[in-house]
């Protein structure tokens, strides 16, 4: 059987990544390889020879890393040299996540989802970071950089506010009758057992390279924060505010649409529309809910 070692397990993707290749998988949480401690890095990777690595870890605090620029850039960047250069010496696939942040502002008049080969123009120092990961990332021969977006998980028993977009809403819908969204950002919310699936996928194909998983289609924070009251049966009334009023430390892209043709054309599990991710969690959250009951 493959061993494939995934870093990040106790993450969101990670966990779920885990949870797809089940008994495949050697989950790693920073307590079993702390990435700030770059010198371990390639012996203890060595010393379990696996035949694939996923790193799912990362910095990933966007608006922290503005203070803790040092401790993001060990972990997002140098920490991935490392593990591609160990990747390399065992001659293993190496699977790196990175971020639509990577593209930043679009320049042209007229924006359209950015394609794997468009220029990266990272802002924010996770950007900068993340963009950095990937040129590590690709030292390795066998390296397939996973570019994504909007990330939530699998719904826990209570949601966790900040945990992602959507466990941080129905938290805030708890306590809150009306709630301001940004809308003015456009991006893809991506379910993150979709996300896992393609990458399993990508993983298996023998694929290489650089390539977007996302859920199909976009929307903006306040139409997705609409969505999920609605399905979650709150009543919240959400209030559209700009980028510039919401006022975060780090700098957001405003149209961060991935374009996932080059993924699609591999024929692999197709990537469904993100309000179909929404409604998977829902259903998941009912059924844990009268599990429960
Ligand atoms: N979340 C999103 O919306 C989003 C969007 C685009 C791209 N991405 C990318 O997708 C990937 C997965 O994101 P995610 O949402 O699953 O992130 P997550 O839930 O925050 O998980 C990240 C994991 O990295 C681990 N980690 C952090 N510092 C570490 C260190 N020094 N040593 C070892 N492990 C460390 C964390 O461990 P602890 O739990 O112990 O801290 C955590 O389990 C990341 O590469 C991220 O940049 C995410």
């Amino acid at each position: 059987m493959m061993k494939i070692l995934v870093l990040g397990a106790g993450g969101q993707l990670g966990g779920e990544l885990c949870r797809q290749l089940d008994k495949a998988a050697v989950g790693w949480r920073r307590a079993d390889l702390d990435l700030e401690r770059l010198h371990d890095i390639v012996p203890r990777v060595l010393d379990l020879r696996p035949d694939a690595v996923i790193n799912a870890a990362a910095y990933t605090q966007v608006d922290r890393a503005e203070d803790e620029a040092e401790r993001c850039w060990r972990i997002n960047a140098h920490a991935v040299e490392a593990l591609a250069e160990v990747c390399q010496r065992l001659e293993c696939r190496f699977l790196h996540v990175s971020t639509d942040y990577v593209f930043g502002d679009d320049p042209r008049d007229a924006p359209r989802p950015f394609q794997e080969t468009d220029a990266p123009n990272p802002r924010g120092e996770y950007a900068r970071s993340k963009l950095a990961g990937e040129l590590a990332a690709r030292k390795c021969e066998r390296h397939v950089v996973i570019r994504t977006c909007g990330l939530y998980a699998r719904p826990e028993a209570k949601p966790r506010k900040g945990r992602n977009f959507v466990d941080t809403m129905r938290c805030l819908g708890e306590t809150h009758s009306t709630l301001r969204v940004v809308q003015d950002q456009v991006c893809t919310p991506s379910y993150v057992p979709h996300v896992a699936e393609a990458m399993a996928y990508l993983l298996n194909s023998g694929a290489t390279g650089t390539y977007h998983v996302v859920n199909i289609g976009h929307t903006n924070w306040y139409e997705f924060a609409c969505e999920i009251f609605q399905r979650a049966g709150r009543d919240v009334s959400v209030v559209p505010i700009t980028t510039a009023e919401y006022g975060a430390r780090a700098p957001r892209p405003r149209f961060s649409v991935l374009d996932t043709t080059k993924y699609q054309q591999l024929g692999g599990p197709a990537l469904p529309p993100w309000r179909q991710g929404l409604i998977e969690y829902f259903q998941e959250a009912a059924f844990n809910e009268s599990a429960r009951t």
